[in-house]
């Protein structure tokens, strides 16, 4: 036995919220990489099949699932459509999310519900669907939380983001307090700033430039492939004491010099 096998998802069925782009896409081929059933969740199917194809070139296996994180019922049949083809979600990553910046001032009554509806309401809901039924399962789990370092500090312009992902970090922490009798494991990671669709477009600006420079310690964005030990580590038996701990992996940017 190699002291790596316990990072293995080898026989587990793993859910991803989100995983069309971005974090999600890419952690989703990770876990099949490490052996899971890997179940893609977006509300568009059809911006899963790239990710489909590639996790079957490699000999994985996976399923696509429509999922609106917002939506009950959606929830609900994805996780039953998980079910029929896989058997009961054992890990959920949940990675939805959106992020576009806007100053408080200017932030409508639509815009404050679009935001928590997606980025606390979502994580909550499809958490708790997963965790209902694995409890019915008398099954252990893990459940992964996409927080963000902005649910640690503040930032300007994402008062209605750093408020949902705030609350992340805290629903994170009570749900593996109510949940670790259930052998169910909550985590969250909060990652610090990771080039994606969500902010290409400044990150590739003069002004996003500088403020990589000269903000964040490590003076460079992370490369998705770090957060993969972090992922597999709270996904698998590696993780298997940890329960409500959310990781930072953010090249330094929380303990950023004031
Ligand atoms: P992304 O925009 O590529 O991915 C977000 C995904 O969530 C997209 O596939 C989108 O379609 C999906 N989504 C949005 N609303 C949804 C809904 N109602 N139902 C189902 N899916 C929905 O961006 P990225 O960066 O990959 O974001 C993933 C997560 O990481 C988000 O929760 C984000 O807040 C978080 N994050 C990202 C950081 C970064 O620097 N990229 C930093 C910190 C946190």
């Amino acid at each position: 036995m190699s002291a790596f096998d316990s990072f293995a998802l080898n026989g587990k069925v793993v859910l991803v919220t989100g995983a069309s782009s971005g974090i999600g896409a890419h952690l989703a081929r990770v876990a099949a990489r490490a052996g899971a059933r890997v179940v893609l969740a977006a509300r568009r199917v059809e911006r899963l099949a790239e990710v489909q194809r590639d996790i079957e070139f490699e000999n994985g296996e996976a399923l696509s699932v429509a999922l609106d994180v917002t939506d009950r019922a959606s929830v609900e049949a994805a996780f039953d459509a998980a079910e029929a083809r896989f058997g009961v979600v054992d890990v959920v990553l949940n990675n939805a999310g959106i992020g576009n910046g806007q100053r408080v001032l200017e932030i409508s009554e639509e815009d404050w519900r679009a935001m928590l509806s997606t980025n606390l309401d979502g994580v909550w809901r499809v958490a708790q669907v997963a965790a209902q039924r694995l409890s019915t399962a008398k099954r252990p789990g893990s459940i992964v939380n996409i927080a963000s370092i902005l649910g640690l500090r503040v930032g300007t312009g994402y008062s209605h983001y750093c408020a949902a992902k705030a609350g992340v970090v805290q629903l994170t922490k009570s749900l593996a307090l109510e949940l670790a009798r259930y052998n169910i494991r909550v985590n969250g990671i909060a990652p610090g700033y990771f080039k994606t669709e969500m902010n290409d477009a400044y990150f590739d600006s003069e002004k996003g430039q500088a403020y990589i420079r000269d903000i964040v310690p490590m003076r460079r964005l992370g490369n998705l492939q770090e957060l993969e030990g972090p992922f597999l580590l709270l996904a698998s038996d590696a993780g298997a004491f940890m329960t409500g701990s959310v990781l930072a992996v953010d090249g330094g940017h929380l303990v950023g010099s004031l």
